[in-house]
């Protein structure tokens, strides 16, 4: 595995193993910290490409003020150890100053979907989660890029992008991985206190009795009722939001969808965590 830090060298080192023969580019951008998750979508680039490529960036412009840039969790060293392991061929670590290097003033106006769940208490979130992406991919070129359905705004959202603007990308979709809890893996999860690990599981189950209670027949309103007071019952969580809607369009249902999310976002002490549920009308639990 090879580490770059700057945009010329990273695609140099692309370029290097295309002339090798190394035809397809997987491409798998985090914001480091890796656990599982990460591994997973390295994994899935690693069988479906010659070449797999991974970024780690804290990206500051998804940041919005007073969220959690500074504190979120950062080890460069274990970064590169479980990189390695997980079979990445280049490690792109960039600086701010090598992303950002000038104070541009082009920014990318997501659409709907990026209006509702986080988007409503995280106004500008996914314009920079696009910008960097849009930088990213024009660094990188990939053929396939992984995201996880743990967040599954953000792949949505990333989806329309796509297919909106004529990238030749293709965006693989790729399982939420879970403690054996069920709380979904996230670089966040360090950030809880050990009273709120204990409490965090509550999360998924009550995401799970909401979709039992969709496939019963309750209404979308009385689901998100029931989840909403479960997650209260059993943390000591705020509540930001839970909403179910369509999926991937992340609309009201108007009665022909066929695949909807139930998905919530809790604020913890020092964190945030969100998590899903994506469910097949025709009562097929489709993500665990
Ligand atoms: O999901 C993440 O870790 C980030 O939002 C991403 C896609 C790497 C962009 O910074």
């Amino acid at each position: 595995m090879v580490i770059v830090h700057s945009v010329g060298e990273l695609r140099e080192a692309i370029a290097t193993r295309k002339r090798d023969g190394q035809k397809t580019v997987g491409f798998v951008p985090t914001m480091g910290f890796l656990h599982e998750g990460h591994i997973a979508l390295a994994e899935n680039a690693r069988k479906q490409n010659d070449l797999v490529v991974m970024s780690i960036f804290v990206n500051p412009t998804q940041f919005g003020p007073g969220e959690d840039f500074e504190a979120y969790p950062r080890d460069e060293q274990r970064d590169i150890q479980l990189a390695r392991e997980a079979g990445v061929d280049i490690l792109f670590m960039p600086t701010p100053e090598e992303m950002y290097p000038h104070d541009g003033g082009i920014r990318i106006l997501p659409g709907p979907q990026a209006k509702v769940l986080c988007g409503a208490s995280r106004p500008t979130h996914f314009d920079g989660v696009l910008q960097v992406i849009l930088k990213l991919f024009n660094m990188v070129d990939p053929d396939r890029a992984y995201f996880g359905l743990k967040d599954a705004q953000q792949l949505a959202i990333i989806e329309t992008f796509v297919r909106d603007f004529n990238f030749r990308t293709k965006i693989v979709r790729v399982e939420t991985v879970r403690e054996s809890d069920g709380l979904a893996k996230s670089s966040r999860n360090v950030n809880l206190s050990p009273e709120e690990r204990k409490e965090a599981p509550a999360i998924r189950q009550a995401l799970s009795r909401g979709a039992e209670l969709f496939q019963s027949g309750q209404s979308a309103t009385d689901v998100e009722q029931a989840v909403a007071n479960y997650i209260t019952e059993q943390t000591s969580g705020q509540i930001d939001y839970v909403t179910m809607l369509t999926y991937p369009e992340l609309a009201t249902d108007d009665g022909k969808a066929t695949e909807m999310i139930l998905a919530c976002a809790v604020k913890f002490q020092k964190t945030r965590l969100i998590d899903n549920i994506l469910i097949q009308k025709d009562g097929k639990i489709c993500s665990e």
